[in-house]
């Protein structure tokens, strides 16, 4: 995150005496990212975050691959995903390849017994349904429907539910996630025809720090697998921090959507980048004005990508048969396009309403048992003119 940040309490000098009430010293940790040049925070913990007690079974959370090599569209029911009490335990990979894993979550319950860290991996969650809070060492993020939840690996996090019903796209990204390069300056600032800026960033805030010993449990992802450690003291004990790297928000109902007088390209939706794959925002806005234009897009060889498409809200403008939670995925090799009716509909249309993530990889995905449970099975024909 290109915005300096802090929280809490910590010495005006770097790597100087920072001493607690009774005397003794906290306990700095220096939190960085891609060796010592990428984004860095300094932390400030009330004890060593190295004590380490017991280390227990660790748990093999490799994804189930279905099918590894294909040429087939898909259309997976996001929702048929059974929710599932725990938060880790309802987390399902649909689509990974190296770089990224995308799944679904339908979690019930908050995490209140462990704390959770992936250090393989980057996260994203995009929260569809419901409301609450994620807690992190770093402070606090409250999230509603719409929010990107950014967590950079390494992050120590809870997440605290307000109900059962939730509904999360998630994305592990073996890659670090950055806003789009050409919407910054050289120092990071977010420019003008940026599709946002850095007000509508939602910012780690309410840092609580717990000094407390016992036993505490953080389930590490590291390698594909989980696994189980337990502490001496609180993973939430930092009293003060600052610097780079933190998780953040971001509302897709806050992203502004690049309009022209015709078909724009699908990087004027981009949000995210990373080296392997990008995150685009599809959202409510004014079609294209030009007095001969297609609102709705040109068939498209996406040669070099795959294209999945997960549907929030609004009628998807190209696709029929879509509803909330569905996931479409375009596979590179073969082009594809509106769906017959839609690409004539569009014509006239002032407006739409679709709301829906898209994560375009540059490697080919490869799909999971799971997603073989949720999916249609015949979408590959949906763009035949005489379906038999
Ligand atoms: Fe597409």
């Amino acid at each position: 995150m290109p915005i300096y940040h802090k929280l809490g309490q910590f010495p005006q000098k770097r790597h100087t005496q920072f001493r607690k009430p009774d005397g003794n010293l906290y306990y700095e940790q220096l939190f960085g990212t891609i060796g010592f040049d990428g984004m860095s925070s300094l932390l400030y913990h009330v004890h060593r975050p190295t004590q380490v007690k017991e280390i227990g079974k660790a748990l093999d959370m490799s994804p189930k691959i279905a099918e590894a090599k294909h040429i087939k569209s898909r259309k997976l029911i996001g929702f048929n995903v059974e929710p599932k009490a725990d938060f880790l335990e309802s987390r399902e990979p649909m689509m990974v390849n190296n770089d990224i894993h995308i799944g679904l979550a339908a979690p019930k319950r908050s995490m209140t017994t462990y704390f959770y860290k992936n250090s393989d991996a980057d996260e994203m969650l995009f929260i569809h349904r419901g409301t609450g809070k994620l807690k992190t060492f770093l402070g606090n993020i409250p999230f509603e429907y719409g929010d990107y939840l950014i967590i950079p690996r390494g992050m120590i996090y809870q997440m605290e539910f307000d109900t059962e019903d939730n509904r999360i796209l998630y994305a592990e990204s073996f890659h670090p996630i950055y806003t789009p390069k050409r919407y910054r300056n050289w120092f990071g600032q977010l420019l003008e025809h940026s599709p946002f800026c850095e007000r509508d960033y939602k910012l780690p805030q309410d840092l609580e720090t717990h000094d407390e010993t016992g036993e505490f449990i953080l389930k590490i992802k590291k390698q594909g697998v989980l696994h189980h450690l337990v502490y001496a003291t609180h993973p939430f004990d930092v009293v003060g921090w600052d610097g780079y790297n933190y998780p953040y928000g971001f509302s897709i109902h806050n992203f502004e959507p690049i309009t022209g007088r015709v078909h724009q390209p699908p990087p004027v939706h981009q949000t995210f980048e990373t080296s392997a794959f990008v995150i685009c925002s599809f959202c409510p806005r004014l079609y294209d004005y030009h007095p001969k234009s297609i609102p709705a897009p040109y068939n498209h060889s996406n040669i070099d990508s795959d294209e999945m498409l997960y549907y929030v809200d609004g009628d998807f403008m190209s696709r029929t048969g879509i509803g909330p939670g569905y996931i479409s995925l375009h596979p590179a090799g073969i082009p594809h396009g509106p769906h017959p009716g839609t690409y004539e509909a569009s014509i006239g249309k002032t407006e739409t309403k679709e709301l829906a993530v898209m994560i375009d990889t540059f490697k080919p995905l490869q799909l999971t048992e799971n997603a073989m449970k949720i999916d249609d099975g015949k979408y590959y024909t949906s763009w035949l003119e005489n379906p038999s």
